[in-house]
């Protein structure tokens, strides 16, 4: 039977302005295992969406409708079973933005931040760019997965100086998705502390046991105290639109959100990046969401067993979700973070230094592995890093 996506070919990206795949500086040959971002295909309704924008002659200003709202409302409805008013959505160019505009209206300058670490580096420079004060809250790991520390959560959260809590919800860099019972626990901590909670949803599409679930769902107090961010970025590969979009359900903090957007008029809205928007989220690409999660498991699975059987000094904090995966490489036996990204490095297999996502700059023996390729390069890459620990 032919296959509807074809997951498994590989694109030249050479033709792209791609950050990742940025042949000015990407060692000829080598896999860029350390961008978060899938590699394959957008779906077509979204290119033949660009395309009807691109074809005609003029670029001119455009007037807005209710498709981006309700598409991003409809998304998260069929998808995630979040009953969501697009009322409550905002456009912004980015999960980042998004992040800052919220905390410019619910926190003060000096005020802290708490996030778990290890974290996706972007959330302590825009805490810090905003003049706010990073507080990490440390994530356990182990081959079982990544779980808070919740004595450690409530010291942080009862600080009265603690005004606001970043979740990364699937988790980057370590793949945990959040169980209702933690998210409860969260909200429970929330309450008790006036702190106001931030999601990070935009891994969401990558849950791989059970099912994803929109933090304002929880509770009724949680729906009034949480922003979340989304952008079908991921899932769909479409970062290079710089879209974006804010939930903010509460009224009257919704106003206070879109005060800071206003402030920057219009910021990165685009007519290719709303139709492309559109087109991920009104229901045209669901099957493509449904198959890029199942590829991606799938690849997963696979490393896993690799790992396992052919390169064991490298152990994997074993994600529930996302394309990202924690690796612990104390076992290849280094006595520093430089030595093991020198020794990666030269493996031809390009990965992230654990040290970007602690505020100590200490990464603790670890590295971000994104695995979202095409199977064959996945294989590839992982026989090349073999070969390379296998002759050391
Ligand atoms: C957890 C997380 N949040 C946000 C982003 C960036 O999102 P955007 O596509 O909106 O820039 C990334 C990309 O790596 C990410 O992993």
């Amino acid at each position: 039977m032919e296959r509807k996506f074809n997951f498994d070919q590989i694109l030249d990206r050479t033709r792209e302005r791609s950050k990742t795949w940025d042949f000015r500086t990407l060692k000829p040959g080598a896999l860029p295992m350390n961008g978060a971002e899938t590699h394959y295909a957008c779906p077509i309704p979204v290119r033949e969406a660009v395309k009807a924008v691109a074809d005609w002659p003029i670029y001119g200003y455009p007037y807005f409708t209710e498709e981006f709202v309700n598409a991003a409302a409809g998304y998260q409805k069929r998808r995630h079973g979040w009953d969501c008013n697009p009322a409550w959505i905002e456009f912004v160019g980015g999960i980042v933005p998004g992040i800052a505009f919220v905390l410019q209206a619910v926190t003060q300058v000096g005020d802290q931040v708490l996030m778990n670490a290890p974290a996706y580096s972007p959330f302590r420079s825009t805490v810090e760019a905003n003049d706010r004060v990073v507080v990490e809250s440390m994530l356990k790991v182990s081959p079982e997965g990544a779980s808070f520390d919740w004595e450690d959560m409530e010291r942080k959260f009862s600080d009265p100086g603690t005004r606001a809590f970043i979740l990364c919800d699937p988790h980057n860099p370590t793949g945990k998705c959040c169980t209702m019972e933690e998210l409860a626990r969260i909200d429970t901590l929330a309450r008790q502390y006036g702190v106001f909670v931030i999601v990070d949803e935009v891994h969401a599409d990558f849950v791989f046991r059970g099912r994803h679930i929109p933090y304002p769902t929880v509770s009724e107090y949680a729906r009034l105290h949480s922003a979340v961010v989304i952008n079908p970025s991921k899932t769909f590969n479409v970062a290079g639109f710089r879209t974006g979009a804010v939930i903010i359900p509460n009224e009257g903090l919704h106003a206070a959100v879109n005060k800071h957007i206003l402030a920057v008029k219009g910021i990165s809205r685009t007519i290719t990046g709303v139709a492309a928007f559109e087109a991920c989220y009104d229901g045209r690409c669901d099957d493509y969401a449904d198959a890029v999660c199942a590829y991606v498991r799938e690849n997963l699975l696979w490393l896993e067993a690799f790992l396992k059987t052919r390169l064991s000094q490298v152990s994997l904090v074993r994600p529930d979700g996302c394309f990202v995966c924690w690796l612990d490489c104390n076992g290849l036996g280094f006595a520093t973070q430089k030595e093991l990204m020198a020794f990666l490095d030269g493996t031809g297999v390009m990965l992230s230094d654990g040290s970007d996502y602690f505020a100590d700059g200490d990464g603790r023996g670890y590295v971000r592995m994104a695995y979202a390729f095409p199977r064959s390069q996945l294989q590839e890459a992982l026989e090349h890093l073999e070969n390379a620990v296998s002759a050391l």
